[in-house]
């Protein structure tokens, strides 16, 4: 579905080069989700923004399907940590905005609305607007809305970080729930390593400076899939202490 071949990037500064990216490879699955970690600057977001076409990798070349990404496409979607909700839309209205930004007929996608909102435990809450809703509830509106245009590939680049742990973890697991419904093939960013193993069939694991593929770690743990005390708790601490491993400064690093 997402084929990054040979990918590096370089950002010119005021103060020299950065080399965000180099030369990276990766394959991600129809219908899979992968999520991508790596400590603070190593390139994550960057890879996230190559993948959605709204920068152009200096180096390499990313496919959607068959299609190169030059641009922003209609079937990718991008979430970002912050809700970004229009203030002065309500809720339903700020779900159907992708839709007049793609020139779409919004009364077509009306009863799928009303049916994601409902799947994201929001029904009832379409007229309100977002200042009335907690961050939580914003984030629920912001992924409806970027699956209001059935996307194939949803890449999400921190998209709960700002929230508090709770309310995390929940929206972590009906996620899964949501998204099994709509078979999307998704790239989450994310900083916790709970959250990645929770989520992903894959964990692409970053190494910083320039940023490069450290190792890519399977979960294979059955779904659905939940937090706290379950019958793989052992597989997954296994899997996050390799996890916690592969994200240590270097010995070199530390030396
Ligand atoms: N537009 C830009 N111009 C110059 N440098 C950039 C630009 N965007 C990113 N960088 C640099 O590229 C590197 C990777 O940044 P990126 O935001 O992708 O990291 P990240 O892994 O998402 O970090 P974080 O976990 O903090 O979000 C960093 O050194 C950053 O300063
Ligand atoms: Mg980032």
């Amino acid at each position: 579905m997402i084929t990054v071949a040979g990918v590096s990037q370089v950002f010119e500064t005021a103060r020299g080069q950065v080399h965000a990216l180099e030369d990276i490879d990766l394959t991600v699955r129809e219908n899979e989700f992968v999520t991508l970690v790596g400590r603070s600057g190593c390139g994550k977001s960057t890879l996230l923004r190559i993948i959605s076409g709204l920068i152009a990798p200096t180096e390499g070349a990313v496919h959607v399907g068959d299609e190169v990404v030059t641009r922003p496409r209609r079937d990718v979607s991008v979430m970002f940590q912050r809700p970004a909700l229009l203030p002065w839309r309500n809720v339903l209205k700020n779900v159907l905005l992708p839709l007049e930004m793609l020139g779409l007929d919004k009364r077509q996608y009306l009863d799928r609305a009303h049916g994601l909102l409902e799947l994201a435990g929001m029904a009832g809450f379409e007229e309100k607007l977002p200042h009335e809703l907690s961050g939580g509830m914003q984030q629920r509106v912001s992924l409806v809305r970027s699956l209001i245009q059935q996307p194939k590939v949803l890449l999400m680049d921190e998209p709960f970080s700002a929230l508090d742990a709770l309310t995390r973890e929940e929206l972590s697991v009906e996620l899964q729930r949501i998204v099994a419904e709509e078979s999307t093939t998704i790239v989450f960013v994310t900083h916790s390593i709970d959250e990645a193993v929770l989520l992903a069939d894959r964990v692409v694991v970053l190494s910083p400076r320039p940023g490069r593929l450290q190792k890519i770690v399977d979960v294979p743990i059955p779904r659905p899939r939940t937090l706290g005390r379950n019958a793989h708790a052992d597989q997954v601490s296994h899997i996050s202490a390799e996890l916690h491993d592969l994200l240590q400064p270097g010995p070199r690093a530390a030396a």
